[in-house]
């Protein structure tokens, strides 16, 4: 049997992508590590009760975006990760960590439409009446990275941001875990 797939896990807000990936029974991946950039997330109090190996590294913390960047592929790297997963990590990530690890991101919009930290507002401010979500690689763009999966989700006439951002994320949790399973699988990425 293969080893599971190492991943690091990367989280600014409630986890629920992260917890996914924890209760997904039987999958060839394993989080080693999770990593905000802010104390007092639920992403991290989702991985300490599972009892796995936490960090946070704030852009506040450092001299410059550069040092930050440096720390953070760092410690993914002590961690010994396969690949790293921006779940709901709301900083753009820089050249020292895409330079050591392949990193998937999920984003709550049909990329290439909506891109950015606003992806459920702005579609809906649109007026789609179909949205959903993305898993891509990252690149050195703000979502521009090669799409790997996505799934669509219909807009409904009395949405709102919270009540379309809850049927996005229960689709792209079902998303980002099936892809993950397929990178496991196929290793030609590595
Ligand atoms: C997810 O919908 C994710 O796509 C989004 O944050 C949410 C995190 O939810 N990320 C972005 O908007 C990045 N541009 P979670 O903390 O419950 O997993």
């Amino acid at each position: 049997m293969t080893a599971a797939l190492r991943l690091g896990v990367l989280v600014s807000g409630s986890g629920t992508n992260l917890q996914a990936l924890l209760d997904a029974a039987d999958a060839p991946f394993t989080v080693v590590v999770v990593g905000a950039d802010r104390d007092g997330t639920g992403g991290l109090e989702r991985a300490t009760a599972r009892g796995i190996p936490t960090f946070v590294c704030p852009v506040a913390g450092f001299d410059s975006r550069a040092d930050w960047d440096r720390a953070l592929a760092r410690l993914l790297a002590e961690h010994d990760v396969d690949l790293v997963v921006s779940a709901g990590f709301m900083k753009v990530l820089g050249p020292a960590v895409l330079a050591a690890h392949r990193v998937v991101n999920t984003h709550p919009a049909l990329l290439p439409s909506f891109p950015g930290a606003h992806g459920v507002r702005d579609a809906l401010a649109h007026g789609v009446r179909v949205t959903g979500c993305t898993c891509h690689w990252v690149d050195a763009g703000v979502d521009t990275g090669p799409i790997i999966d996505q799934r669509a989700v219909r807009v409904e006439p009395d949405d709102t941001v919270e009540s379309l951002h809850e049927r996005i994320k229960t689709e792209e949790r079902r998303m980002l875990a099936d892809v993950l399973a397929g990178l496991a699988a196929d290793p030609s990425w590595r």
